[in-house]
């Protein structure tokens, strides 16, 4: 990898496995586009106390998750792959964020608002609130460019950019602004037991039924397509529900076929013939996956050296941003 290349900085949280919807709509661009950036993928572990979560559930998430980026052919050797709460400057930096964020601008976070009406304000910790900032601190530290993601984190992206922009205007280029990039196919893959909501693996923690996860056994994955939302409809017809338009979505994804194609091949076709295709194609496109991620699991050791060896390289950089914004504001 060049080192004039843009810099590419994603993270994904580890609060359970990574679903199709994480899959199609940023891990497998990651790994497609690893050889025309400079690439760091970060496993936000300080993000994921921002809900519920049990300490052994979290610590073996992690490493879940890194094996399942390495298996989607994230390359240790030209992808740094490490945990976020390796690097302090990360805290560090959303803490100066926070005090430069007005409260306004979290409480438009569709996210924040989505969650904390599911679980209470009683009950949501203020980590929920003030997540966008520590995303921020994450992507700012990098003097990153592109930021490739699904449909759902363009609002953090937009408030990233705004924040950053302030922040620079008072205190000179501080930040290098970054840019979302969001692929046309499966940025938003929906629920598979409703699909009116978007894919999450915290939806998924209760309802198994709701998503496929990438280290879900064929037998699984065949078994949640089959139960699949659909409507009363007896075949597939255009315009489709949503249910029928997200298996498809999913199809035309995975397949990497037009809207065209996909609506000729399953015109007038039963339902249940379209669940069984749809489930073949993510099957056949995760096997060979699932098929790394035993290997790589076979040496946690080796997997939490690889993340460790990233943290390492990646510190100076972060540390190095953080010393400029404290010189900026202050407090060196
Ligand atoms: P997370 O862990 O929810 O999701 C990881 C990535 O998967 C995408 N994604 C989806 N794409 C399509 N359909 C879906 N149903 C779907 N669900 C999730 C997300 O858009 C994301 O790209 N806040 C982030 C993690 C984060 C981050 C960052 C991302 C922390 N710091 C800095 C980018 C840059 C999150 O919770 O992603």
């Amino acid at each position: 990898m060049p080192t004039t290349a843009p810099r590419v900085f994603s993270g994904i949280q580890p609060d359970a496995p990574a679903h199709i919807g994480n899959y199609l709509g940023a891990i497998r661009n990651w790994a497609r586009e690893q050889d025309r950036y400079n690439n760091i993928f970060c496993i936000v572990d300080l993000h994921s106390l921002t809900l519920p979560i049990d300490p052994a559930t979290l610590r073996e998430q992690r490493l879940v998750l890194a094996a399942t980026l390495l298996a989607s052919g994230i390359d240790p050797h030209k992808s740094a792959l490490f945990l976020q709460s390796d690097i302090p400057a990360h805290s560090e930096l959303a803490w100066i964020l926070e005090c430069f964020t007005p409260m306004g601008w979290l409480e438009r976070m569709t996210q924040f608002k989505e969650r904390s009406a599911r679980l209470g304000n009683e009950r949501v910790g203020t980590g929920l609130f003030t997540y966008p900032a520590l995303m921020a601190a994450d992507i700012l530290l990098y003097d990153t460019n592109v930021v490739p993601v699904g449909e759902d984190q363009r609002q953090h992206i937009e408030y990233t950019r705004d924040l950053a922009k302030r922040i620079n205007q008072r205190f000179g280029e501080i930040f290098v602004i970054p840019e979302a990039l969001i692929k046309e196919a499966g940025a938003r893959i929906m629920g598979l037991d409703d699909p009116e909501a978007k894919m999450s693996k915290s939806i998924a923690a209760s309802s198994p039924g709701h998503a496929v996860m990438i280290i879900d056994s064929p037998d699984d994955i065949r078994r949640k397509f089959a139960r699949a939302q659909t409507d009363a409809e007896p075949a597939v017809r255009f315009p489709a529900g949503p249910g029928v338009t997200n298996l498809l979505e999913i199809y035309r994804t995975v397949r990497e076929l037009g809207w065209e194609q996909v609506k000729e091949e399953f015109a007038g076709k039963p339902y249940s013939e379209l669940k069984r295709g749809v489930a073949e194609a993510v099957i056949e496109a995760l096997r060979p996956i699932q098929e790394r991620y035993r290997e790589i699991r076979q040496d946690d050791a080796g997997l939490r050296r690889t993340l460790k060896e990233s943290a390492e390289r990646l510190a100076p950089i972060a540390n190095a941003t953080l010393t400029r914004v404290q010189q900026a504001v202050g407090l060196r």
